[in-house]
């Protein structure tokens, strides 16, 4: 399955694709990296890889349109058949979402719809959850809405703090996400008429 990876960090769980790809744990080709941040660390990840790894800055555009129409011919030079935001922090616009409809992934750091958006792990353990994880979704155009594919959860301890907690929730990361990467290689995950599917026999 040909990859383009969408990262704004340090990219942790573009290491866990990788690596997986790497050993044959599933069927997935990372054709290229594209970060909005030239300083993620990420980038670096790709390029140890092999990785053609691009900056593109949004600061570089004077809209959002403009950034997400670079972006998409930037992305589409690679062909691929399934996009991976993997810590990709922009909003993305409709025509965006739209383009890659059914074929483009995000991971989200809470049991969605619960704590969309920022700060998921304070906010969590604020609201006194006794549970929090992380949801692997298809990109819609409304922020973290996206039809849910899988998740995994965590307990929230009394001893927890918003560190803590986000390094229970990235090892639950580095599973779940190379897992439905994988699935949707296998043809296993699909999607139709906004909702996921998964065929669970195999
Ligand atoms: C992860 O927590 C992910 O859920 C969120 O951004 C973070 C990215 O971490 N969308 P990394 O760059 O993959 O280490």
């Amino acid at each position: 399955l040909a990859v383009v990876v969408l990262i704004s960090g340090s990219g942790s769980n573009l290491q866990a694709l990788i690596d997986q790809s790497l050993h044959g744990a599933i069927d997935v080709e990372i054709k290229a990296v594209i970060s909005n941040k030239s300083d993620a660390y990420g980038l670096e990840r790709a390029k140890s890889a092999g990785i053609p790894a691009h900056a593109l800055s949004h600061k570089d555009f004077d809209s959002r349109d403009s950034f997400d129409n670079a972006l998409q011919s930037l992305i589409d030079q690679y062909n691929p058949e399934l996009v991976v935001l993997a810590g990709f922090m922009r909003i993305l616009t409709e025509d965006f979402t739209r383009h890659y409809e059914g074929r483009m992934l995000n991971i989200h750091p809470s049991l969605l719809p619960k704590f969309k958006g920022l700060d998921t792990h304070k906010r969590a353990i604020e609201a006194n959850e006794k549970e929090h994880g992380v949801s692997v979704h298809f990109v819609s155009a409304e922020l973290d809405a996206g039809a849910v594919i899988l998740q995994a959860k965590t307990n929230i301890e009394a001893n927890d703090t918003p560190e803590t907690l986000a390094n229970k929730v990235h090892a639950l990361e580095h599973k779940i996400y190379p897992l439905s990467v994988h699935w949707f290689a296998q043809k296993r995950l699909t999607f139709d008429n906004g909702k996921a599917f998964l065929d669970n026999k195999a």
